[in-house]
């Protein structure tokens, strides 16, 4: 008989939830563990993000022991840098990932881990939302964090823990043209330009880290991971927000906007120089005196071993408030940036934790943060 697993909670004081916006000070987070990763198994959807070139091309099963104790001590040491800046953290409960997994429509080998929260939960105002997601091999990751999500209805009584529409995943929700190998960097490019995505519009999909949380405005990418159709379920489900879709041409595998266009404090977000905002889309924030900077180069040439994300995890960032921001340790280019633009930089060793699902920005999501919700594009 399954019995729901206590959850690891940062202390035992009552939660609350809420946070608006990327920036605003961070009080209360949750930070991913590595327990169990796996490297799952060929599916439409994965397959269509692995670079031709990539070392994850044919490759599938659980990821070392050792891998997952690197990455481990250094998730632990996130956390405990948030800790000593006073933020509350708390870590999801892992399940089995090895355990084969099916609906009536599929059947998939194995799940992936639960090292990045921010790709399943969107938490917006007093609500966190799971995800549809898009992946086959994580449907059923957010059930790691039930354990924390019923503590926290139960601490607060205004919270409220929703989740989208489980999409069907079948076939139709794939474009079976992204099952080849070969289709080459150039013809990904074109199709990137032309928005033909790996996901149809068959049912609505979108992965939390495709939105970015600007106060009334929801910024979300249009790609791999979310569809048209999921954008429109968000902009149905938020009646009180602006959503708005974006399309970064320069990207080749299009999945989650958080190494593409990162907010750095109101007025301020820096763009990934490859995957330039169009600029009838740069409009919106012009028109209202933000400003869209590049971000500077990665300091990597390859991203780590085993690893699905580009070097760009460079940009991968978590702000504390609007002057304090998490950055990899290695990455000092980005350091540098920042610095200059008046931030207190936190070096966060982060690079052995990369292959079980990104940098800094993906291995967290909000609980709180302080500050209500503000119109910045009035
Ligand atoms: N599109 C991303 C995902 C990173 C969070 C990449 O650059 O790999």
């Amino acid at each position: 008989m399954f019995e729901t697993p206590k959850p690891v909670l940062g202390n035992d004081k009552p939660a609350v939830v809420k946070s608006w916006d990327e920036w605003s000070p961070l009080k209360h987070v949750i930070v991913g563990v590595a327990d169990g990763g796996m490297i799952p198994p060929g599916e439409p959807a994965l397959d269509a993000k692995v670079p031709e070139d990539s070392d994850m091309k044919g490759q599938w099963g659980p990821r070392s022991q050792e891998s997952a104790d690197k990455a481990n001590e250094q998730l632990d040491n996130f956390a405990k840098v948030l800790e000593s800046r006073g933020v509350r953290v708390d870590r999801p409960t892992p399940i089995d990932f090895s355990a084969p997994v099916s609906t009536p429509d599929w059947e998939n080998p194995s799940s992936f881990g639960c090292m990045p929260p921010r790709d399943v939960i969107l938490t917006v105002g007093k609500e966190m939302l799971e995800a549809t997601m898009s992946y086959r091999c994580r449907f059923f990751e957010y059930l790691c964090y039930r354990p924390l999500m019923q503590k926290y209805f139960e601490d607060d009584p205004h919270f409220r823990h929703t989740a989208a529409p489980k999409p069907r995943m079948s076939d139709a929700s794939y474009r079976p043209d992204y099952l080849s190998d070969q289709i080459g960097v150039e013809k990904r490019l074109k199709w990137t330009a032309e928005k033909f995505f790996v996901t149809t519009e068959e049912e609505p999909m979108f992965d939390a880290a495709d939105v970015l949380r600007f106060g009334k405005d929801l910024i979300v990418q249009h790609g791999f991971t979310t569809n048209l159709k999921g954008i429109d379920w968000l902009r149905r489900h938020y009646p009180d927000h602006r959503v708005t879709a974006v399309n970064f041409p320069g990207d080749p595998y299009p999945i989650h906007i958080d190494a593409t266009f990162t907010p750095i404090r109101p007025g301020l977000i820096i763009n990934n120089p490859e995957r330039r905002l169009p600029d009838e889309q740069r409009e919106f924030f012009h028109r209202n005196d933000w400003e869209i900077v590049d971000a500077a180069r990665p300091a990597h040439n390859t991203p780590p071993p085993l690893c699905y994300s580009s070097v760009w995890l460079s940009m991968n960032v978590l702000m504390v408030d609007e002057k304090t921001v998490c950055v990899e340790a290695s990455e000092v280019n980005q350091m540098e940036q920042f610095d200059k633009m008046g931030l207190e930089v936190l070096p966060i060793p982060f690079r052995d934790a990369y292959a079980f699902g990104g940098a800094l920005h993906c291995a967290t999501t909000d609980v709180f943060r302080e500050g209500d919700l503000v119109d910045y594009f009035p």
